[in-house]
């Protein structure tokens, strides 16, 4: 895979720490905004119109992450890797499961999966505070947006 790391940017040994955890961001949060997408299709039940809408809400937080992360990768001189069977083989978001889906199950499977994207971040926001601040940042932007969103579906949970 050709790789042509921005030597005014990082060094090579930074870069490639830097560059391996911004792609399995990246492959998280394909996924996840695809998980979402399959959730917004299925969704059923009580409250269904507004968890169908906040459900297209994260899948544009995700897809606009994904971009940005993308986008980090190829500044850094690394291409990034979106395609689906990369993404189906490196996921750590696990798989949404198919069919129909009541409300409640919803919830609490659209929330475990953006817990686990934001398990993803915060551990890459800790690897690149030695390393890059800029990749970081973007990182951290990205985090608090999905636990934005993630507070929202656990809200649904209470009473
Ligand atoms: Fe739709």
């Amino acid at each position: 895979m050709a790789s042509h790391w921005n030597r005014a940017l990082l060094d090579s040994k930074q870069t490639t720490t830097v560059t391996e955890t911004l792609q399995a961001c990246l492959t998280d949060l394909v996924d996840l905004s695809l998980a979402m997408k399959q959730a917004h299709w299925v969704v059923q039940g009580e409250h269904f119109r507004s968890l169908h809408l906040h459900l297209d809400e994260i899948v544009d937080v995700a897809r606009e992450a994904s971009d940005d992360v993308a986008e980090r990768l190829s500044a850094l001189g690394v291409a990034p890797d979106g395609r689906a069977g990369s993404v189906a083989k490196s996921s750590r978001v696990e798989a949404y499961p198919p069919g129909f889906v009541g409300s409640k199950d919803t919830v609490r499977l659209c929330s475990d999966r953006s817990a686990m994207v934001v398990k993803g971040l915060r551990h890459a926001i800790e690897v690149l505070d030695e390393h890059d601040p800029v990749s970081q940042d973007l990182l951290i932007g990205i985090c608090a947006d999905l636990e934005k969103h993630l507070w929202m579906l656990q809200a649904n949970e209470k009473e």
